[in-house]
């Protein structure tokens, strides 16, 4: 293969340079200099000619081919892609370093042997290792081909001998290609020879997973720069200090995204929680100031989670709005339109607002329990154990209806809540649905049920 020689360009305005350089010399910004590979004109274009035509068609006239999928045997991680994995797909699987990625894939790869030809490649970790984890993990690894190397070139090379109907990559960090004289890690080397994974990858129908380290500081030379690449995007959420991981969809060309799979870390490697609610849920003893569940729902599953709040007297000038898991401007945002409209202030407390489990809740459906749960500690006085919340709260002090009320709400009388704060407008339509409905249009009319 030719040498192919390397440029620096520019991460602003595209300009390159054949060195590296800390300002751009086209548009003067600092730092935007990364290496590339060149690749030569004859070969970019060898095969395609000027002036033949490459096939138009109509879209009606495309019948796509069914889409086969290849279960992973790992229901929760099934869920997340979509039903499945799809062949010939190209899967990035990201999160912070120790959280599981291999562990996970490691026991889908097991079960997918089973049934088709899969290439491990372990650019981390050596044969031995991962033998070790498979012994502990109670694999048979009778039909996991596994294979450590760093270089990509080797890596499709042995690809190219073995066939594999699937291949696992881990971790994109650690690979190079010779292409490029920059240390294995950096942006364009992870990004380089990731294009080259994913073109053979396309090229010969073979499905991919490629893990990514998400870096400490911010995500540069991590998964971020290969989203646009891929297929699938999953990240492997969870407090290392916590039994509790949660992979999360948020790109899918084969389905639903902002899906997610629940799983505990334990001994022998990742469980599914099918139901994470009531893992979220462990509630003992008599229902305390500051805490209210929250009927959550993440993708297409409605998860109940428990939101607590703590208001305490400040001595700052400016008195802390702390959230974890939840988005702190927010929460801001709710404390003044409770100030504005019920009359309410905190401008002279602190207010701590978390939710249980290390789960992230991003979606707006939680405002009217943040402020139940906040409103509860401020009063110190608690709102029963049997209770949940759900709803947007406007600038107007309305409270506005939810996506997927009815799930929300089902869920809840499923696991045996009593009563459920809801907006007017997600009210179900049909009689009795085994709960107690408070139905509510503006925050004033919650505050005065939560008396
Ligand atoms: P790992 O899959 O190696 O993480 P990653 O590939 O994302 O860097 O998982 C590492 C952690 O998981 C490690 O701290 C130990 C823990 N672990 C268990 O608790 N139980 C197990 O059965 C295994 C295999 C790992
Ligand atoms: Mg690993």
């Amino acid at each position: 293969m030719a040498k192919v020689k390397s440029v620096f360009t520019c991460n602003e305005c595209g300009a390159s340079s054949p060195k590296w350089v800390g300002q751009c010399p086209s548009c003067n910004a600092w730092n935007t200099l990364y290496e590339a590979a060149v690749v030569p004109a004859s070969t970019a274009r060898a095969g395609r000619q000027y002036g033949v035509p490459a096939s138009v068609r109509y879209l009606a006239e495309v019948t796509p081919e069914m889409i086969a999928r290849i279960p992973t045997g790992i229901s929760e991680l099934d869920r997340v892609l979509g039903g499945g994995l799809v062949v010939g797909s190209v899967v990035l699987i990201g999160g912070d370093p120790g959280i599981g990625k291999s562990t996970l894939l490691t026991q889908a790869m097991a079960t997918i042997g089973q049934s088709t030809h899969v290439l491990y490649v372990s650019g981390e970790e050596s044969s031995d290792q991962i033998a070790l984890r498979a012994q502990r993990l109670g694999l048979k690894g009778d039909r996991l081909r596994l294979l450590t190397e760093n270089q990509v070139e080797i890596i499709i090379a042995c690809a190219q001998t073995e066939h594999p109907q699937v291949i696992v990559v881990d971790s994109i960090q650690t690979m190079f290609t010779e292409f490029l004289q920059s240390a294995p890690g950096s942006v364009a080397q992870v990004r380089e020879s990731a294009a080259q994974l994913v073109r053979f990858a396309k090229q010969t129908g073979t499905a991919l997973f490629l893990v990514g380290h998400v870096t400490k500081e911010g995500t540069l030379a991590g998964p971020r720069v290969l989203e646009h690449m891929v297929d699938t995007v999953l990240y492997f959420e969870g407090d290392t200090g916590s039994a509790f991981r949660i992979i999360r969809a948020v790109k899918n060309r084969f389905g639903a995204v902002n899906e997610i799979g629940v799983f505990a870390m334990t001994e022998t490697g990742l469980r599914e929680v099918g139901n994470p609610s009531s893992m979220f849920l462990s509630r003992q003893g008599d229902a305390v100031p500051g805490s209210v569940v929250l009927a959550t729902q993440e993708g297409t599953r409605p998860m109940l989670v428990e939101v607590q709040a703590l208001v305490d007297q400040s001595h700052l000038t400016n008195p802390r709005r702390v959230c974890v898991g939840l988005d702190t401007n927010r929460l801001a945002m709710l404390l003044a339109v409770l100030h504005r409209h019920a009359g309410i202030a905190t401008f002279d407390q602190d207010v701590f607002v978390n939710v249980v489990g290390g789960v992230r809740v991003m979606e707006t459906a939680a405002d009217l329990a943040i402020l139940a749960a906040t409103v509860s500690s401020l009063r110190n006085r608690p709102l029963g154990k049997d209770l949940i919340a759900f709803g947007e709260v406007g600038l107007a002090g309305e409270v506005r209806p939810v996506q997927r009320g009815q799930e929300r709400i089902r869920e809840a009388a499923k696991l045996g809540f009593k009563r459920a704060l809801v907006p007017t407008a997600n009210m179900p339509k049909k009689g009795d649905v085994g709960i107690e409905l408070l139905p509510v249009r503006r925050l004033t009319e919650a505050l005065e049920i939560l008396q």
